[in-house]
């Protein structure tokens, strides 16, 4: 009875303890996942737009509207029919940015890891408003 408690306890430790990491998201994490992104992206408030645009506080806001940037009619296109940013719509652009949107002109692969998308959200959310 007492391992049968004592194994619970244990288990219930345990699950709780990662689902945490998985939830919430590792900002340090994330930005270790953010050094693929930098050759193209700044991420700090009134950043420069580099070869994409700024994503200071991009997740919440509307797609394709930083100013001064030169966006992809299809990206535009796409703003039109989903508006705003969240996090099931970066999530799937993280994972393929090409599935998401066929003709942008970012050209990324994608993050195959589950773990480093919801890391490098925290990290953008930390970067934001
Ligand atoms: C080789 C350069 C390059 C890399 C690497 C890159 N991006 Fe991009 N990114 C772009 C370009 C170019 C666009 C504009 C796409 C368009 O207009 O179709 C863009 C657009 C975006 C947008 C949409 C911004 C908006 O204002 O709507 C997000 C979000 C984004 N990138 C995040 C990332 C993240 C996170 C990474 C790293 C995992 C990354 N990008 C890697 C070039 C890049």
């Amino acid at each position: 009875m007492l391992r049968t408690i004592i194994m619970t306890t244990l288990l219930t430790t345990l699950f709780i303890t990662n689902s945490n990491i998985s939830f919430a998201g590792d900002i340090k994490a994330g930005e270790k996942v953010f050094n693929k992104c930098k050759a193209c992206h700044s991420v700090d408030e009134g950043g420069k737009n580099k070869l994409g645009p700024n994503l200071w506080n991009i997740v919440g806001s509307p797609i394709a509207a930083v100013e001064g940037y030169k966006y992809s009619k299809a990206l535009k296109a796409y703003a039109d029919e989903a508006g705003n940013w969240n996090e099931e719509n970066l999530t799937a652009w993280f994972k393929k940015p090409k599935g998401l949107v066929r003709k942008t002109k970012m050209i990324f692969p994608g993050l195959k890891k589950a773990d480093d998308i919801t890391n490098l959200l925290a990290y953008l959310k930390a970067n934001g408003k």
